[in-house]
């Protein structure tokens, strides 16, 4: 299904405004984040699009001059944001020059440092090579949920916090989680809802959490247990930790390993090019 609404960031208004001042009548632009590209021609007022649709120059500049945010086009530009009274916690859609990601009250949920949020979760998917049924415990901007369905038969994804959900609904890179009916979306808590499924219910696990400051349940012995007890016998378990070569990514791989070891996992693989480690039942 094609994305219709029009988001930009400053990836895609500043070059616009560049081509403008160097005396061009026309661009090719991206309307969805790098998505997809198309022509767009210019006057005085605005550029035109290829529906005939238009979008003013002060339009435009306002999102040249935010860093940190993506817009979603109307008659004005509406910062992509909003905050949850569920959790208390703040989320927008954080541009990069590929895929955006999601930042929730001010960290980042995806690596953008030397990467970009589309191969980090390709990293992600090849240290985890989902395949038959695949539990996502932690949607976000469902980017692994999405990459998995490619290459597995079926894929069950648990998003903690419907404001996060109302974010991806925006990000035109998110769009397959709503789509595809290989994925099939719950909200609620993975550390509840991992127990209303059968023992060895899943073929592959990608466990892709928050920092532990945010989801710090979601690194406990008692719910490595719950994975352990639904994944199916010579099943796998991908677990994102961070970076294991930097302090702070170190100490936690090692209370993970041993937790992950002490609730029955075994060959328990660090993956550092994926930041995380992969553990057998
Ligand atoms: C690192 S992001 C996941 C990124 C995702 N795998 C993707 O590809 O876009 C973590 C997500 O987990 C959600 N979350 C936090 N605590 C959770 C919980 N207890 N159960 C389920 N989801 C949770 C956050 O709201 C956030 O959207």
């Amino acid at each position: 299904m094609a994305f219709s609404p029009i988001v930009l960031s400053h990836y895609q208004a500043r070059p616009l405004l560049e081509a403008r001042r160097a005396g061009q009548a026309t661009a090719c632009t991206s309307l969805d984040l790098n998505r997809s590209r198309c022509d767009v021609a210019f006057d005085a007022d605005g550029v035109t699009l290829p529906d005939g649709q238009r979008i003013a120059w002060r339009i435009i500049e306002r999102v040249a001059a935010s860093e940190n945010s993506c817009y979603r086009i109307g008659d004005d530009a509406e910062k992509i944001q909003t905050y949850s009274e569920a959790t208390g916690r703040a989320y927008s859609l954080y541009p990069t020059s590929l895929a955006p990601t999601l930042l929730v009250s001010g960290l980042l949920m995806h690596r953008i440092k030397d990467t970009d949020p589309y191969h980090d979760t390709l990293a992600k998917i090849k240290a985890a090579t989902p395949r038959g049924r695949v539990l996502d415990t932690c949607t976000g901007l469902g980017y692994t949920a999405i990459e998995a369905a490619k290459v597995a038969d079926e894929v069950i994804t648990i998003e903690l916090d419907p404001a996060a959900q109302e974010i991806a609904r925006l990000n035109p890179w998110s769009q397959a989680l709503f789509d595809n009916p290989k994925i099939t979306r719950i909200i609620g808590n993975s550390y509840d809802e991992v127990q209303r499924f059968d023992d060895a219910y899943f073929a592959h696990i990608i466990h892709d959490p928050p920092t532990f400051a945010l989801a710090g349940d979601l690194y406990s012995a008692d719910f490595y247990a719950g994975l352990y007890r639904v994944l199916r016998p010579s099943g796998r378990l991908f677990h994102y930790i961070g970076h294991l070569n930097s302090a702070s990514g170190s100490r936690v791989a090692r209370g993970v390993v041993e937790r992950l070891k002490r609730v029955g996992f075994r060959q328990v693989i660090r993956r550092p090019e994926a930041f995380g480690v992969v553990a057998h039942k």
